[in-house]
């Protein structure tokens, strides 16, 4: 007999608000606080570094300082890719390529080179957690540099993964400050409770599929505007608008016609996202640093206005994309950037539901025909 199917209409239609698909100890929003594992994100920005949040992620607590040296080393000797993949980085059309989509691709094909990827152990697993959260930024770099035709820069085993990435992007060594900056940019993207692409992980989990198929599945759902896509069009808005003058205009255009202004709103924020606050504070100083005072300025009225006219406020990709701006960041990698930290997230999402696995199957309320018959 078919499980009865219970009145869940309103949330059927409205992407699944307000319902409980789980249970996590990973990370966790209430108002305005974000936790991961207990810790505020205020609090991890400022006091911790990527690698610092990544053990704490995956390891329910903080790691000592040999535990931290050797996760820091571990991922970063994860950074150099194999021959195998940058020979198919270099045979795939990389110079026109959505950058999101060669990322996809590329971590996929990485579970064809994979000594585990037929094991869900979970020794296998934090072996291939290491291997994935090392090489996502390298992918990103690459694409960054084989797209431009210029050599692959092979990553500093002393260093941090913050520096690693920039130095690999731009094959020079970025100051201490742009690095920390940068480290803080991942602190604040790792993980995010059920977004959708830490759900899409853990739907693709619960089948039971290797972590390459889940991390394969978060990217993807990464990609949309709606939810990591939208820094890159925050950038390009801001952009178009030009100057400070025009800003009023454009968002009271955007308004009238009951268009969306990226990198504002929140389904779970109603009262703000924290970490849009640390990333504005950022996105000032950065702004200032380098003679673009007039992009910060633009994003501050449109946050002032959004708030007057909508009530909404922006979220976490408003300011990080005048912040990667500054730090010359070519535009279409912002939201790889974000899958260079949040697979850190996705992958705590993936041991849990390993660890606490019923397939998700839900039903759906059937609208369509019936009684038809094909009259033969
Ligand atoms: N600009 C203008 N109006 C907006 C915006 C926006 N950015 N966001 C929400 N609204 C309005 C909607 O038009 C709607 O108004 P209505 O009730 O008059 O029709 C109302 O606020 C509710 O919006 P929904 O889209 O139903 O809210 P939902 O919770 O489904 O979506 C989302 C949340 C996707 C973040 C939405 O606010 C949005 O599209 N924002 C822009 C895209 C964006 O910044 N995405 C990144 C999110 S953070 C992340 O994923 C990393």
């Amino acid at each position: 007999m078919a499980t009865e199917i219970k009145e869940f209409d309103g949330a059927i239609d409205k992407g699944l608000e307000g319902i409980v698909a789980c249970t996590t100890k990973i990370s966790s929003i209430h108002d305005s606080t974000l936790l991961y594992r207990g810790y505020t994100i205020e609090d991890l920005a400022a006091n911790s570094t990527f690698e610092e949040v990544v053990f704490l992620l995956w390891n329910d607590r903080l790691p000592n300082k040999n535990e931290l040296e050797q996760l820091r080393s571990d991922l970063v000797k994860n950074m150099t890719l194999s021959n195998e993949t940058v020979a198919l980085m270099k045979a795939l059309p990389a110079k026109n390529a959505v950058p999101m989509d060669y990322l996809r691709t590329v971590t996929s094909s990485l579970a064809l080179q994979d000594p585990d990827t037929r094991s869900i152990e979970f020794e296998a697993n934090m072996r291939k957690a290491l291997r994935l959260t090392g090489v996502m930024g390298s992918i990103v770099a690459g694409l960054g540099r084989i797209r431009e035709g210029k050599d692959i820069v092979k990553p500093d085993p002393s260093k941090s993964i913050a520096w690693n990435f920039m130095y690999m992007l731009k094959g020079e060594e970025p100051s201490a400050k742009t690095a920390k900056m940068f480290d803080t940019c991942l602190i604040l993207h790792a993980d995010h409770e059920l977004n959708c692409s830490a759900f899409a992980a853990r739907v693709t989990t619960s089948s039971l599929a290797d972590m390459h198929a889940a991390v394969t599945s978060a990217i993807a759902a990464l990609k949309g505007p709606l939810h990591g896509g939208a820094n890159e069009q925050v950038m390009k808005m801001l952009l178009q608008i030009g100057t400070l003058e025009k800003a009023e205009t454009f968002i009271a255009d955007a308004i009238k016609d009951k268009a969306k202004v990226m990198g504002i709103g929140h389904r779970v924020y109603k009262n703000g996202d924290p970490r849009a606050k640390i990333l504005r504070k950022m996105s000032e100083e950065l702004c200032a640093m380098t003679n673009q005072k007039h992009f910060y300025e633009m994003s501050a009225r449109i946050d002032d206005m959004m708030f007057e006219k909508k009530g909404l406020m922006p979220n976490v990709d408003f300011y990080s994309a005048t912040v990667y701006y500054c730090m010359g960041i070519p535009i279409d990698l912002y939201t790889p950037i974000f899958a260079v930290s949040r697979v850190s997230g996705w992958i705590a999402h993936i041991l849990e539901q390993y660890s606490q696995n019923r397939i998700y199957r839900p039903r759906g309320r059937y609208l369509g025909k019936t009684g038809l018959t094909l009259g033969r």
